[in-house]
């Protein structure tokens, strides 16, 4: 069984630290949870853990990623996986986020394990904010296959799909993928999705994105994971997603396969067309004005 359930926070330091704050209330409909002079946090509802972290900078990049441990034992065997590997890490931390520790990967990626606090909280019916979660992020890596043999030694993730040698999805439970990696010249995100209860939440999203101009790519369906998604373009220029509908795979029968990078991979519906040249450039990181990571 994976050590871990999901991925839990995307945290980014951001140069436009009130103009993100903006973006991801008035937008994207998120809520704010917590703030210092240096730090944003924002979830799907008060009271739920965040989702988003936004640290004040003065270079844009990603500050680190968040994965939910399962257990507390998890955590500790995760630790101690870690050291083995020659990681650095952190000492383990027991305070009321949860019981955690840090690592960074073989790119130099912080990545943070957390078993929440108690009972993990779920977002109310009547959420005050948008009714989502972090479904999944990809990032961008230099080394494709080193990547996927990092992270499924080290998380015991497993391989669901291949776009061609570009691309590889990994999943952590049956969901599809939770966390995936674009092969590119920048170690840096690709983007983060956040995940909506419906194909009608997904298009009220739109029609929120839509009043703001703020769509950039979608609606359409992707070939791997067969998720429904919008594409959107936040200040500092990084790429946020909304999806719905993300494959759940049969762990007995599923066969990971090497997908033909062609239309049908990016749209299945054919309705969205293909990414326009800035948000692709955007994707890879590159339009960036750094990249912590
Ligand atoms: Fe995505």
């Amino acid at each position: 069984m994976c050590p871990i359930s999901a991925v839990s926070c995307i945290a980014l330091n951001v140069t436009q630290f009130e103009a993100s704050r903006g973006f991801f209330i008035d937008v994207w409909g998120l809520v704010p949870v917590g703030e210092t002079e240096e730090r944003l946090d924002f979830s799907a509802a008060a009271g739920s853990a965040p989702l988003v972290s936004l640290y004040r900078s003065d270079r844009d990049g990603l500050a680190y990623i968040q994965l939910k441990a399962t257990s507390r034992e998890a955590v500790d065997k995760l630790h101690k996986r870690a050291v083995q590997m020659g990681c650095e890490v952190s000492g383990l931390v027991d305070d009321d986020h949860g019981y955690s520790f840090s690592l960074t990967d073989f790119e130099g990626r912080t990545i943070k394990v957390t078993c929440p606090p108690g009972k993990i909280t779920t977002v109310p019916e009547q959420a005050s904010g948008l009714s989502c979660r972090l479904s999944h992020i990809v990032l961008n890596t230099r080394d494709l296959q080193k990547a996927a043999d990092f992270y499924v030694a080290l998380l015991d993730m497993r391989v669901s799909d291949w776009s061609e040698d570009k691309m590889v999805f990994l999943r952590a439970s049956s969901e599809h993928h939770c966390l995936a990696f674009n092969l590119g010249e920048v170690v840096s995100l690709n983007h983060a999705a956040f995940e909506v209860p419906s194909i009608d939440a997904l298009m009220r999203c739109l029609g929120r994105l839509r009043k703001f101009d703020a769509l950039t790519w979608g609606p359409g369906r992707h070939g791997p994971g067969d998720n429904v998604f919008l594409y959107c373009l936040g200040p500092s220029n990084f790429v946020v997603e909304y999806t719905a509908e993300i494959q759940y795979v049969d762990e007995d029968t599923h066969k990971a396969k090497v997908w033909e990078r062609k239309p049908e991979l990016l749209d299945q519906w054919g309705t969205a067309g293909m990414p326009p040249e800035k948000l692709r450039a955007c994707m890879t990181g590159a339009s960036l004005t750094g990249s912590s990571a």
